[in-house]
């Protein structure tokens, strides 16, 4: 029998994930299938049990995040301290929560980082779930200073309130002053979802004193570059997109599932044809 992987969430017919994961079975000449399975949280539970006995390991994306949590037997100390769970592991029937998002980004900004990631000083736009999955993570691999700029200044001073820092430095400024002192920062990190299609005109905060030694990063990938991203690159600045991002995540995830760690490059081809885009 084969092995069998899906990923869940609602809406879930755009997901590249099954293109993804089935050519890495193919290259790995593993007999695996990995689909895509609409699901709302209304249907969560009875899904959750029915995979208890028929998967190997499933993906959990939006809106599902979060209440998956509550099904699953154990869950990795990063995903609690996230507070949310992208990857379970069906361990001889007991379901074993993670989540490779943080670190699957961290991964793939080392694709563009000069330094190691440690030594950046780091300014994240957003302080929602995305924000707060590469915020955990990036104190996780043990980044000193971290600044977060929201446009609702409470939701992040709310998201640094809750985090466990031991000898490190977390501040919270308002887009204005992020702005202002943008020449500060080696490195920004844009996870909210202004810029995505429809509305593709449309950014976060401006760019006007970008340094062209910062790097800026955006989670968004379709568009495959953001307005955001076109106005660091007409700054000169090295950009990067949302893919790398989804490929690593999805790595870690295949990788907690067979052991393998899978070819980045050539889904990196595969998924920017599919996109349309090209290396950014
Ligand atoms: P996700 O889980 O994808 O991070 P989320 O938890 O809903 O999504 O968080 C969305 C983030 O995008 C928040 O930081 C939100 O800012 P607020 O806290 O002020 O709501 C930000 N965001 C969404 N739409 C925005 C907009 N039009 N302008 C500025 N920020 C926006």
């Amino acid at each position: 029998m084969r092995d069998q992987f899906y990923v869940i969430g609602q809406p879930i017919g755009h997901s590249m994930s099954p293109t993804m994961h089935n050519e890495w079975f193919r290259e790995n000449q593993i007999h695996g299938h990995y689909a895509a399975k609409e699901v709302g949280i209304s249907d969560l539970e009875s899904i959750v049990t029915e995979f208890r006995s028929t998967v190997n390991g499933f993906n959990v994306t939006a809106p599902l995040k979060v209440e998956v949590m509550k099904y699953l037997d154990d869950i990795d100390p990063l995903a609690k301290e996230i507070g949310a769970v992208n990857t379970v592991i069906n361990k001889d029937g007991r379901l074993y929560g993670k989540n490779t998002d943080g670190i699957g980004y961290c991964r793939g900004l080392s694709l563009v980082l000069k330094s190691p990631i440690e030594q950046e000083s780091i300014l994240i736009i957003g302080a929602g779930g995305a924000a707060r999955a590469i915020l955990c993570s990036l104190l996780h691999l043990g980044v000193k200073h971290i600044t977060i700029t929201n446009r609702t200044t409470e939701k992040a001073l709310e998201l640094k309130n809750g985090l466990l820092l031991k000898d490190q430095e977390v501040k919270v400024i308002s887009i204005t002053e992020a702005e202002q002192q943008l020449g500060a920062y080696s490195l920004v990190i844009q996870t909210t979802s202004v810029g995505m299609k429809p509305n593709e005109a449309e950014k976060p905060m401006s760019l006007y004193n970008l340094s062209p030694d910062t790097v800026v990063s955006d989670l968004i990938y379709s568009p495959y570059k953001t307005a955001f991203l076109k106005e660091a690159e007409q700054k000169n600045a090295k950009i990067q997109n949302g893919l790398p991002m989804f490929i690593y995540q999805g790595a870690l995830a295949f990788q907690e599932w067979t052991g393998i760690f899978p070819n980045t490059i050539d889904a990196y081809k595969l998924l920017e044809e599919k996109l349309g885009g090209t290396k950014c």
